[in-house]
């Protein structure tokens, strides 16, 4: 199957009493991280659409609007990241429809959409761009032609137009001869209405108009709604009615500020004490022995059954099902598998039928582990969600879950939310460890150093100026392996996928002990080792394998914990963390990687926030 130019971004809407323009261009800007090879927006102005499309950043789109007078009360935006095909202008949303009746703003794939192109041109439609979205714009004005005039024709042009198409969309449509009134409508890629007064919001994610609202709607797939400044209704597309939920975000706009951080990875790094503090708080046994969940939905026996567990997750959140393989398997004693949600999907694992299955989304919207999350639901298994954003797909499509509660993340890199879903993963250990073979006094430490980490995490944050200084002196090598062992080979992992995110540089993850298979070969002067070696029993296996990459000249970086200065005497660059439990070691040896990550991207120049080729949220394949 051949899609071109499907899009994977975000959208905002506004139609209300107020100058369209600004709260589109606002919208978009935070939506940014969604998305940033163009941007465009539409408004209808005294009847008539004024279209304005840029290649490239936001801030392109803002200068050009700025010489313009663009008018209109109504108005859709979107930022786009290309999938496929190349990012010109003419990619760019909001497309139009050929007479300039429709504009449309789309989010996703229309499978069919090269035969309804096809029928589209034999009824003598015409197209400027080779996108999807395009063609869906055409084909609502196909079916608005034929319709007859009534108050509902631009809805019911939009509904056929949707009974039509094959595959994925969140969209928000305006058409010229309805100026008032916008539809919107969603299957698979998340739209949400913000409720104002005597003004409503279309949105792709929260954080693009929570400074207007915070009363919110989320539409399911399927569903598709009018807009008009005073009032919505939502039906499914097939007219049935729909119990509208409205609720209300638990975050504020300040949350997605940057406050004085030169980067919004910076200060995602530096709010990890409180983002632990959220994810654990009420989150403790009366006793203070263990942890409790209240949206798991399922009762201690019920728990009990369980035999085994599966993660499934995406980039850095598989990274953190990795962890909890370590932790659960060590502290509850259940095995524990993980799976990339984009392999489980298609693979038709043979799963035990005592298995409980965990999906991890930071977004909880990346569509692969959505899948799985399906997949797995499909074949009659338990699923549970451990996601950040409340009421996001995978929230709500899951039997349960555990929210992150870590606020808006927008740096691409993902940094708080991964620290808050290890911390929730040390959470589960203990919750489950102790329903089995974890006594009382195991369970009161356990929670004690829970307790303690927000303070620890400081700590080792109140190191970022030194970690800076031995970022610049491997600034501009061009290769850099981490190793670690047992719990911190995740950690490895994670290291260098957050340098090679956002600085470019080739890094790789390993086991210590595995790098002797294969990645010693590329050891050299200009290849440093990156060690995580904060076990105190492995310390000196962590050593034997310092001295193998140091006699192949390679300078070496460590992280092990206060009490291990002799590593000192191994090393080129020690950075000692607090001695911590061992099931926290891995949140604790998470920072130093970041802040390492972070400021060898600076010295490079590179754009840390918005990384080149990558997205924030991955809703497509
Ligand atoms: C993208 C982001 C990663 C993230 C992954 C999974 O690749 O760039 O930072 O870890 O998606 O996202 P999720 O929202 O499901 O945690």
């Amino acid at each position: 199957m051949l899609f071109i130019y499907a899009s994977m971004c975000g959208i905002i809407g506004y139609v209300g009493n107020k100058s369209a323009v600004q709260i589109l261009l606002d919208g978009l800007t935070r939506l940014e991280y969604r998305g940033y090879d163009s941007a465009g927006i539409a408004t209808i102005d005294n009847g008539q659409f004024r279209v304005l499309r840029k290649v490239g950043r936001v801030e392109n789109l803002i200068n050009a609007a700025n010489q313009r007078n663009i008018g209109g009360y109504i108005g859709i935006g979107h930022t786009r990241w290309a999938t496929h095909g190349v990012v010109s202008e003419k990619n760019a949303h909001p497309h139009c429809s050929v007479h300039g009746l429709f504009s449309i703003v789309h989010n996703g794939v229309i499978e069919n959409y090269e035969s309804t192109k096809e029928f589209l041109l034999s009824r003598g439609f015409t197209f400027e761009s080779e996108t999807d979205s395009e063609v869906l714009a055409n084909l609502i004005e196909y079916h608005f032609n034929k319709e007859q005039d009534s108050e509902n024709k631009f809805l019911k042009s939009v509904q056929k137009a949707l009974f039509h198409v094959r595959g994925t969309y969140g969209l928000a449509v305006l058409c010229e001869d309805y100026p008032g009134e916008m539809i919107v409508a969603r299957k698979s890629s998340p739209i949400l209405l913000g409720i104002g007064s005597g003004e409503m919001f279309v949105a792709s994610d929260a954080s693009a108009i929570v400074q207007h609202t915070r009363d919110i709607v989320y539409l399911n797939d399927r569903e598709i709604a009018r807009l008009t400044p005073l009032d919505f209704s939502i039906t499914t597309l097939h007219n049935e009615n729909v119990d509208v939920v409205k609720c209300e975000l638990d975050w504020h706009v300040e949350d997605a500020n940057r406050e004085g951080y030169e980067h919004y990875m910076l200060k995602e790094i530096f709010e990890q004490p409180r983002a632990l503090e959220n994810a654990m708080r009420g989150r403790f046994s009366d006793d203070l022995s263990t942890a409790k969940f209240g949206g798991l939905r399922m009762t201690t026996r019920e728990l009990r059954q369980v035999d085994r567990l599966l993660f499934c997750a995406c980039g850095t959140a598989w990274i953190a099902c990795l962890v909890a393989e370590y932790l659960i398997e060590k502290y509850a004693r259940i095995p524990v598998e993980v799976e990339y949600a984009s392999e489980f999907r298609y693979r038709n694992s043979p799963l035990d039928k005592n298995t409980l299955v965990f999906v991890i989304s930071q977004s909880g919207e990346t569509l692969d582990t959505m899948a799985a999350l399906q997949e797995a639901k499909r074949k009659g298994f338990r699923t549970l969600a451990i996601t950040n954003v409340v009421g996001s797909t995978i929230a709500r499509e899951s039997d349960g879950g555990i929210y992150q509660h870590s606020g808006p993340e927008i740096g691409v890199a993902s940094t708080k939310a991964f620290t808050a879903q290890i911390c929730i993963a040390a959470m589960l250990a203990l919750y489950l460890g102790r329903m089995r073979d974890m006594s009382f006094e195991e369970g009161i430490l356990f929670v004690k150093a829970l307790d303690d980490l927000p303070g620890i995490i400081e700590r080792v944050l109140a190191q970022s100026e030194k970690i800076e200084k031995i970022a610049e002196k491997y600034a501009q090598c061009d290769d850099m392996l981490f190793l670690g062992r047992q719990a911190m080979f995740p950690i490895a992992l994670e290291g260098a996928l957050k340098l090679k995110e956002i600085s470019y540089m080739h890094s790789e993850g390993y086991p210590a002990a595995e790098m002797k298979h294969g990645p010693i070969a590329l050891i050299s002067e200009k290849c440093p080792c990156f060690f995580l070696a904060t076990q105190g029993h492995i310390l000196a296996k962590n050593i034997a394998n310092i001295q193998e990459v140091r006699s192949r000249h390679a300078r070496v970086i460590a992280v092990a914990a206060e009490g291990s200065e002799l590593v000192d005497k191994f090393v080129d660059d020690l950075i000692l963390v607090p001695d911590v439990h061992p099931a926290l070691q891995p949140i604790v040896a998470t920072i130093p990687v970041q802040l390492f990550a972070y400021y060898i991207a600076k010295f490079r120049g590179c754009d840390i926030d918005k990384p080149r080729n990558l997205a924030k949220s991955v809703t497509v394949e």
